[in-house]
């Protein structure tokens, strides 16, 4: 779909994982330029794109903060999750739509890269085959983890395997016996049963737990030093083979 003069251009930017400074040359042009600015958020939360494109917003742009109708509330394995989500989705979509049909360019932030976990996926899906769509990548989250505890991930021909936390614990064992190296994302409330399924494939010694990376709060350490909560923004990195000198 390369779009028409009549209709406006959906841009989809990935915003990179919290440092502003870590958002493409790209993102921040489209940024800039954008009559109406769009994100995903919690309902009692800001947004993290949002918050990544600071005062970056262009102080005319027209906003449309889409809250999530909930997160945690309702397992992903309930097929009301998916129901529900779908509906939320539509009806974003649509929002973002009447703005196109009225000619008007509108712009999705993302935080990390739009195409890896991201929400504005539902709304491409939605809308691709029928307006101009441009999709900016961005720096992933688990590329700014390990940036910031500088820990390599993967050398010569070892395998990375990016896994949702959220899988059960049987399935998460599974993968991680099998991959070289692992990401383990979307921790939260699922890091006890992460934890277990790291010793059960042997692999919780080696593991990294890092929070927040790229901002202000950001920390890292070995998971096994790692007590309390992870919110979140949190993900566990497990390195393939060692130092390869
Ligand atoms: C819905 S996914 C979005 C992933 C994003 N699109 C990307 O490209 O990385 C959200 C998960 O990304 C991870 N995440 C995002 N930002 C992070 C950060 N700054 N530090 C640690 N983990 C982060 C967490 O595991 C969180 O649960």
């Amino acid at each position: 779909m390369t779009g028409n003069a009549a209709t406006g251009r959906l841009s989809i930017l990935g915003m990179g994982p919290g440092d502003p400074e870590l958002m493409t040359i790209k993102a921040a042009r489209i940024l800039r330029e954008s009559p109406v600015v769009a994100w995903f958020c919690r309902h009692d939360r800001p947004g993290h794109a949002r918050q990544i494109a600071g005062d970056m917003l262009p102080e005319r742009a027209k906003t449309l903060r889409f809250a999530y109708p909930f997160t945690t509330e309702i397992p992903v394995s309930d097929p009301a999750y998916l129901v529900r989500m779908a509906t939320f989705y539509d009806e974003c979509a649509e929002h973002i739509a009447g703005h196109l049909q009225n000619g008007q360019d509108v712009t999705l932030l993302c935080e990390g890269d739009p195409f890896l976990f991201g929400s504005a996926m539902y709304v491409f899906d939605r809308l691709h085959e029928r307006f101009a769509c441009t999709v900016v990548p961005g720096i992933t989250a688990m590329g700014g983890c390990w940036s910031t505890a500088r820990q390599p991930m993967v050398h010569g021909d070892d395998v990375l395997c990016v896994i949702p936390g959220t899988l059960d614990e049987a399935t998460l064992t599974t993968w991680l016996e099998r991959a070289d190296a692992a990401v383990i994302m979307k921790l939260g409330r699922n890091l006890e049963k992460v934890r277990t399924a790291l010793r059960h494939a042997g692999r919780e010694e080696r593991a990294i737990y890092v929070e927040r990376a790229t901002q202000p709060q950001q920390c890292w350490m070995k998971l096994t030093d790692m007590t309390g909560p992870a919110p979140y923004f949190s993900i566990i990195l497990v390195p393939g083979r060692e130092d390869a000198r």
